[in-house]
């Protein structure tokens, strides 16, 4: 199936999305990290994009439409996929209808308070790319990954104003997408405030539920 992880900065759709990408064999294919990538690795799409990305800014349509138009032609993805990130404007969504049968989109929600916690105290490994959080999924040591023993570090748009500017994006040009697949009937809200335990057990429940009715929004 073609899943959709929709939902604000910080709500977990990445820790998620790993999960469920291990249990379910499909690849999880988030656009931020391919960003990050491109970024680090200074290609001509990454330097383009840095700059939005520091500020918080969504970087244009037309780069990301290209970007995962191209990563789903791969063979890995004709069993499935989870997009997470993507989309993130009605033009991406349109883009992405016209290619890809989308089964399910999760809408993952927590409140700011709880978002805002998650994004000032979250930690990514900058070799394997694992992501921490200094009080909820700690790392033994502050500043050196558990998993490789890469260092730790703090993504520049998880400083307060990048965060404020994140949010304030997604209420304008990504929260209107949930509207768009309610429309389509396959949006499930998800309630993410609880554990990463909690939360990824209610995302494969909602997932494995082969109810038709998939549109059955708590
Ligand atoms: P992207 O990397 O996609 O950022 P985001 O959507 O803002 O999402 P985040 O990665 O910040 O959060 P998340 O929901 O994955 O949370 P996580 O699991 O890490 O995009 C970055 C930038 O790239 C964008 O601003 C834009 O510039 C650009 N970009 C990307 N896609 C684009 C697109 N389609 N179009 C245009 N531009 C695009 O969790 C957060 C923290 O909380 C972590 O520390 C984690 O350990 C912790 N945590 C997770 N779950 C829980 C839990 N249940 N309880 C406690 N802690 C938890």
């Amino acid at each position: 199936m073609n899943i959709i992880l929709l939902g604000p900065p910080g709500v977990g759709k990445g820790t998620v999305a790993v999960k469920v990408s291990k249990e379910l064999k499909i690849p999880h294919i988030a656009t931020g990290d391919m960003l990050r990538s491109n970024v680090a690795q200074k290609t001509k799409l990454g330097l383009e994009a840095k700059h939005y990305m520091d500020k918080g800014l969504l970087v244009p349509d037309g780069v990301v439409i290209k970007m995962v138009k191209e990563r789903l032609k791969n063979n890995d993805c004709k069993n499935g996929f989870i997009l997470d990130g993507f989309p993130r404007t009605i033009k991406q969504a349109d883009e992405i209808s016209a290619i890809a049968n989308i089964g399910k989109v999760l809408n993952l929600q927590a409140n700011d308070s709880i978002i805002i916690k998650r994004l000032n105290r979250r930690r990514v490994c900058s070799k394997c790319g694992f992501v921490y959080h200094l009080d909820y999924i700690k790392p033994k040591n502050k500043e050196i990954c558990d998993k490789c023993g890469g260092h730790l570090y703090q993504r520049e748009d998880d400083k307060p104003e990048a965060i404020k500017e994140r949010l304030k994006v997604y209420r304008e040009k990504t929260a209107p997408l949930i509207e768009y697949y309610q429309n389509k009937g396959i949006i499930i809200n998800v309630d993410a405030s609880g554990t990463p335990e909690e939360e990824f057990n209610l995302v494969i429940e909602v997932i494995n539920n082969k109810s038709s009715n998939a549109c059955a929004n708590k």
